[in-house]
């Protein structure tokens, strides 16, 4: 793979494509780690006296313009953190620029790439256009490497492309994971459904030495009437690693935040669909601390509770406050679970925090990654 930082890249017109798909709420950014993520790429192209066409999605408008899903203010912030440089907002096609206009700036930002139908489609067309003043193409957008769509893949073909520095960083971290150079590696995978994880529990089964679920998927587990219980047995069996479910959890009779709970032992649990696992609670924690202390490696994907609700946070709370004191490797698999460790303010404490949601949940899965292929 052709990576920027061993690239000597001057002077050039740059295709770059980024992951700007922020979380937001009434116009607001909630949480700018995206943003941020790229910043050394984008500093340094400019550094270097390159002229950049900043590329990104937002949310899934479909194909058509949606004045929600804008990056606009995304280009507003995104400006802030580059010492207030311009960033112009651009639309295909390219908004009729001549190549010298072009030259005379050197920051655009090409408008939501997924409000022309044809990036999801992989259009040979869409990726021959966007190449149209580029002479390289950099992926810095991890979080988008799962999509096989024209400006994460199809593009490559047109130009000579290269890996920024946050998806060599993304890759080369999510490679460690499973080096031989951890002895004891732990996954704790917390989540509603099973179903939704059992590809990934599956790999990480193969690979690791301990599995620890959290979440209402301990259901699956411990109650043989449940839906997903062949599945999580299925799990059980072919597993390498010890799946770990954890002792004491918080039971309410209805899902919703104000439930009267209980806390009882997993092995207890009776086959009633109608009950509610919503959180871990502290008595499982002794045991949990010890899987913790022994590993020096660990995987962290999913809240283990109803984290949004605040009777049910304590869980989630509380391994955050072991896995920022552990001495082991800490990876935090992207998604819901980074927006946590962003919200919470611990970003610091952890070894490495992935922006990716599906990418990083396909990479674990062992799943091939279309945008990082398309690079190699
Ligand atoms: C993400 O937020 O996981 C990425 O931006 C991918 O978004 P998508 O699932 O809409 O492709």
């Amino acid at each position: 793979m052709k990576t920027l930082s061993e690239s000597e890249i001057y002077n050039k017109n740059i295709f770059l494509r980024v992951d700007l798909n922020v979380p937001m709420m009434n116009g607001k950014i909630r949480d700018e780690s995206k943003i941020t993520s790229v910043i050394p790429t984008i500093k340094y192209l400019i550094k270097n006296n390159n002229r950049i066409i900043i590329c990104s999605h937002l949310g899934r408008p479909k194909g058509s313009y949606d004045k929600n899903l804008s990056l606009e203010p995304i280009a507003k912030r995104l400006s802030k953190f580059l010492e207030n440089i311009e960033i112009k907002i651009i639309n295909l096609p390219f908004d009729n620029l001549s190549r010298d206009e072009f030259q005379s700036s050197n920051i655009y930002m090409l408008e939501n790439i997924r409000f022309d139908s044809r990036e999801e489609l992989n259009s040979e067309t869409l990726s021959n256009e966007l190449s149209k003043f580029a002479d390289i193409y950099i992926n810095d957008a991890f979080a988008s490497s799962h999509r096989k769509h024209a400006s994460t893949y199809g593009i490559t073909k047109f130009l000579p492309s290269y890996a920024g520095f946050f998806l060599e960083k993304e890759i080369n971290s999510l490679n460690e994971l499973f080096s031989k150079k951890f002895s004891k590696k732990l996954a704790i995978v917390g989540g509603a459904k099973v179903s939704d994880k059992i590809q990934l529990i599956n790999n990480l089964s193969k690979k690791l030495d301990f599995i620890l679920i959290g979440g209402g998927m301990i259901s699956a587990f411990v109650q043989k009437n449940h839906p997903d219980h062949a599945f999580a047995e299925e799990i059980v069996i072919n597993s390498k690693a010890k799946i770990i479910i954890p002792e004491y959890v918080l039971v309410g009779n209805e899902f919703n935040e104000n439930t009267k709970y209980k806390i009882i032992n997993t092995v207890d649990i009776e086959d009633n669909l109608n009950i509610n696992i919503l959180d871990i609670a502290e008595k499982s924690f002794e045991k949990i601390s010890d899987y913790i202390s022994s590993s020096d490696m660990i995987i962290w994907n999913g809240p283990v509770g109803v984290f949004e609700w605040a009777n049910f946070s304590h869980g989630t709370l509380r391994l955050i406050e072991l896995l920022k004191n552990t001495k082991a490797k800490t990876f935090i698999g992207g998604g819901s679970t980074a927006e946590i460790i962003h919200n919470t303010s611990t970003g610091k404490f952890f070894t490495h925090i992935s922006t990716g949601g599906g990418a990083t949940l396909e990479f674990l899965e062992g799943k091939e990654l279309p945008g990082i292929k398309a690079l190699l």
